[in-house]
């Protein structure tokens, strides 16, 4: 094998690329474009947040990704692969956390590992250390209903995070119905949880502070149609604290660019979109 050929096999390609992508969604009064030209590459491990006012494509994105929406036209390929449908290699958490009423705690984390054939002895020891991780060990034989909200999050998470073959976990808003407070203890399980054990995360957002809290890098959509506004890499070494000079700073020219890419006589915001090749 020659070094050239030695030096592509070492280097990963990037999990998640799209190339072109664009979707429209048939609405009642006509087509909808809700995604335009979008072309980015997701490189393993990361933790990407995407952010964007409502309507801009976001969920749109990660539905394509999760394999529950097939795009119009474009490529998005996973691990190089063009993505066929849902599969075991993708956890999904949705903004509402979807328990299996009937199933303890435990009995909802093991559930996804039962379905890929991993054995029951070893189902229960994963899903118990995950629920340990995000501070559920103590109510691992509850059921849903006996639960908080956001320790049904948590349950959510961890149920995504116990799959072992899910390398890549698609997150839609998935505290966003919680309070503030909660939302950052769930925010410092979701870090402690990443930095334990890495996973390629795709975390759909409109909260700018959460983003700057979680991400590596963060991207902003713009609306009308959705697409590709700017990435803001996130160099702040975690964990974060949210009253860091570097912390705010970002947080303020994040909006700033979302308050520019909705002024329509911006002429610069507009001229700023990055592509990457
Ligand atoms: N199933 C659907 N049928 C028709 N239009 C849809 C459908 N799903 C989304 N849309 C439209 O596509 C556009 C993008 O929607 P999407 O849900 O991706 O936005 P979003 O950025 O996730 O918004 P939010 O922050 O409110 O969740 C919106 O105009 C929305 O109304
Ligand atoms: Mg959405």
């Amino acid at each position: 094998m020659s070094d050239v050929m030695v030096a592509a096999a070492k280097t990963p390609g990037p999990v998640i690329r799209a190339e072109n992508v664009d979707h429209y969604y048939e609405g009642q009064s006509g087509w909808i474009h809700a995604l335009s030209d979008l072309n980015l590459e997701i490189p393993p491990k990361e933790f990407l947040c995407v952010i964007g006012p409502s309507g801009c494509g976001k969920s749109t994105f990660l539905k394509i990704v999760a394999g529950l929406v097939q795009q119009s036209s474009g490529k998005v390929l996973l691990n190089g692969a063009p993505i066929a449908g849902p599969g075991p290699d993708r956890g999904i958490v949705f903004q509402e956390p979807a328990l299996f009423a009937w199933r303890t705690v435990l009995g909802n984390v093991e559930f996804g590992l039962q379905m890929q054939k991993i054995p029951k002895a070893e189902a229960k020891r994963r899903a118990q250390s995950i629920l340990e991780i995000v501070g559920l060990g103590h109510v691992m034989n509850l059921y849903p209903y006996q639960l908080s909200g956001g320790m049904r999050h948590r349950v959510a998470v961890a149920r995504a995070w116990a799959l072992p073959n899910a390398d890549l976990l698609l997150m839609d808003e998935p505290f966003s119905a919680i309070d503030a407070i909660n939302r950052m203890t769930l925010q410092d399980y979701l870090v402690d949880t990443w930095t334990r054990e890495r996973r390629t995360v795709l975390y759909v957002t409109h909260d700018i502070d959460e983003a700057v809290y979680l991400a590596d890098r963060i991207l902003l959509m713009r609306p009308s149609p959705g697409r590709i506004g700017r990435f803001f890499p996130v160099d702040i070494p975690r964990p974060r604290d949210r009253n860091s000079v570097e912390f705010n700073a970002l947080k303020m020219q994040i909006t700033e660019e979302m308050h520019r890419f909705a002024d329509p006589s911006d002429e610069a915001a507009h001229a700023s979109q990055e592509v990457i090749a």
